[in-house]
């Protein structure tokens, strides 16, 4: 039998109300298009608002000589040039632009004392670079956006959980299916553009910084939609998690610790970076400690400490120390920002930092050393877009923020991300709105589609005996912690990829009691399809990239192979998409770089 839902016509309709997903909203709208925001948690409480320490912008206000040029060969290095170059250069060339635009939207940055914005030290960036507000960065972005998106009168759709996206008779990509969480009733939206900015896929890891609703949503239903995504390999650990109590395991502590002059140190007081970075020298050998950070400036074209490398190689450097018997009580190492900085700075520039740690450890960092280690951070992979529109590779579809995948390669830096959902939020819109203004007639959805994604999202809930979702969520995040972890090797690829196949199966058992209203079992048991298709993806991905690049750390092949850094590795369902069918794989030469632009990654420029 047919099951009621309430239907909406939209030209334009966003998924996600992260910065990317408010800001495409905001542009689509201010184009004059009927436009839906989507989201579904609560608006103002998307991931966003965890980004700590900055927004990445070459504005120069602390270095005159920064530039876009030189921002956009840091993110290429980072990302160890498997960026897609178009979306870096624009990244790099825009980001100021947005960071102005939402100053004049209200945004309260932190400032020089000439009063300009100022701009703070991070990882793999030659200048500092980040402007920031406090270490509560995306908190502001969030605030500012969500009060522009709320003041244009934008419809918002919150609480809404979308299921799948749904495609014209021709192929197209038209609207999408979900359920409003407090009630469990349906809805579907149509539309002549959909943008996916749905965030992140860290749930599926069992440390992570990320929040409850990165679930790889959006990535999973751009495959099931039949669109190409690159990179899935590459996920990023951020080096300075929280490790201690066990109950907020993961959870970020900023690199603006180690951008304010925070160090790490091992169980022996050693400031083991030195040894990663310059073999032949040893923190030990210099008088001072300062005098160790004078010589690796002088020795480096990084001007900063080696604990501000990006991020891969100081997850790896931790991974090590802890693994060699050199780690804390709890396995990880020591941030240590109290003996370096006096208590008020450290109050003042990373309140959040200072209150995370007194009230969750009873730690006071102005006086101790946190301990901390790599946590899953970001995902560099997703959805294969157009660096100038953001479209995907099937119509009707556009992808802005972590789905999206290219911008940031094999790596992200630090910052990158904020600016990132900027410029490529405000294109996605804009290229949402141009293909909804080019495309004639309404829309028309498919009953028979529509009926199919209910059904199965109810299955669950008809279930008499089956299977416990929170056991199956617990499984899928082991599987993928010890086996498509920070360090890979190909037999625990290819178990990963039996046990998820397994988890698969059983999610096709789910079985949920109580009704659909404000139900989480259910809500979870929604949310695990994406997480395998999500899951299974990274698995390939890191299986046939048999190579150490970036974010993506193979044992059994752990040098760079320069044939490798010419391909992107594409995934899609071809014949038999949705959840539960095999995704293809296979390598695609990324495209010719322009001179102009290669030359920049020289020295020297
Ligand atoms: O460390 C941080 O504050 C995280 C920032 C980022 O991932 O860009």
């Amino acid at each position: 039998m047919a099951t009621d839902y309430e239907s909406h016509t939209y030209d334009v309709i966003v998924i996600g109300a992260g910065g990317a997903g408010l800001r495409a909203a905001i542009e689509a709208h201010q184009r004059g298009l009927r436009t839906a925001l989507v989201c579904k948690s609560l608006l103002g409480k998307a991931h966003t608002v965890m980004a700590e320490g900055g927004v990445a912008a070459a504005m120069g206000h602390v270095y005159a000589e920064d530039n876009w040029k030189v921002h956009f060969r840091d993110t290429m290095r980072g990302g160890k040039y498997l960026n897609n170059w178009r979306m870096a250069q624009l990244h790099a060339q825009e980001a100021p632009d947005r960071v102005f635009e939402l100053e004049a939207w209200g945004a309260l940055f932190d400032r020089t004392p000439d009063g300009r914005i100022t701009q703070r030290d991070f990882g793999g960036h030659r200048y500092a670079r980040l402007a920031h507000v406090g270490d509560r960065t995306g908190l502001e972005m969030i605030r500012t956006l969500q009060q522009k998106a709320v003041s244009l009168d934008i419809d918002v759709f919150m609480e809404c959980k979308i299921l799948q996206l749904l495609s014209d008779t021709d192929g197209r990509v038209s609207g999408a299916v979900g359920y409003w969480r407090p009630s469990g009733e349906f809805i579907t939206f149509s539309a002549k553009a959909v943008v996916l900015a749905t965030g992140s896929i860290g749930k599926s890891w069992q440390f992570t910084s990320n929040s409850w609703e990165s679930t790889g949503d959006g990535h999973a239903m751009a495959i099931w939609a039949g669109a190409d995504v690159i990179e899935m390999e590459s996920v990023q650990f951020h080096p300075t998690g929280m490790v201690w109590p066990l109950s907020v395991r993961g959870l970020l502590v900023t690199e603006g610790v180690r951008g304010d002059g925070g160090v790490l140190r091992n169980s022996e007081g050693s400031r083991f970076m030195f040894d990663y970075v310059a073999p032949m020298f040893r923190a030990e050998t210099a008088e001072t400690e300062e005098e160790a950070d004078r010589w690796y400036d002088d020795h480096t074209d990084n001007r900063r400490t080696p604990d501000l490398l990006p991020r891969d190689e100081v997850a790896r450097a931790i991974n090590t120390e802890v693994k060699a018997g050199r780690g804390t009580p709890h396995g990880g190492v020591y941030l240590d920002i109290a003996s370096r900085r006096p208590a008020e700075y450290i109050r003042r520039r990373l309140p959040s930092m200072y209150h995370q740690f007194m009230e969750l450890a009873g730690v006071d960092i102005t006086t101790t050393a946190m301990e901390v280690g790599p946590t899953c951070h970001y995902m560099m992979g997703g959805v294969r877009v157009d660096g100038d529109t953001e479209a995907a590779t099937v119509p009707g579809l556009f992808a802005a923020g972590e789905v999206a995948g290219g911008m940031h390669g094999a790596n992200r830096l630090g910052g990158n991300s904020l600016s990132d959902l900027l410029v490529f939020g405000r294109r996605a819109g804009l290229g949402a709105a141009d293909y909804a203004e080019a495309r004639s007639g309404v829309p028309t959805l498919q009953d028979a589609e529509v009926e199919t994604v209910i059904a199965r999202s109810l299955e669950p809930l008809g279930r008499e005996q089956g299977e416990n979702p929170y056991e199956v969520h617990r499984d899928l995040q082991e599987t993928m912690q010890t086996l498509v972890g920070i360090i890979r090797k190909g037999p625990e690829l290819e178990k990963a990829l039996v046990k998820l196949g397994e988890l698969s199966a059983r999610v096709d058992n789910l079985s949920v009691s109580g009704g659909r209203a404000y139900n989480p079992g259910w809500n979870l048991a929604t949310d695990l399809p994406a997480m395998l298709t999500t899951s299974t993806a990274v698995a390939q991905g890191a299986l046939a990239r048999k190579e150490s690049r970036g974010g993506h750390t193979r044992e059994d092949y752990p040098d760079a192979d320069p044939e490798l850094g010419k391909v992107n590795f594409v995934q899609h369902q071809r014949d038999h998409r949705g959840p539960g069918q095999p995704i293809d794989i296979g390598p695609e030469p990324i495209p010719e770089m322009p001179p102009e632009l290669r030359e920049l990654l020289e020295e020297g420029h």
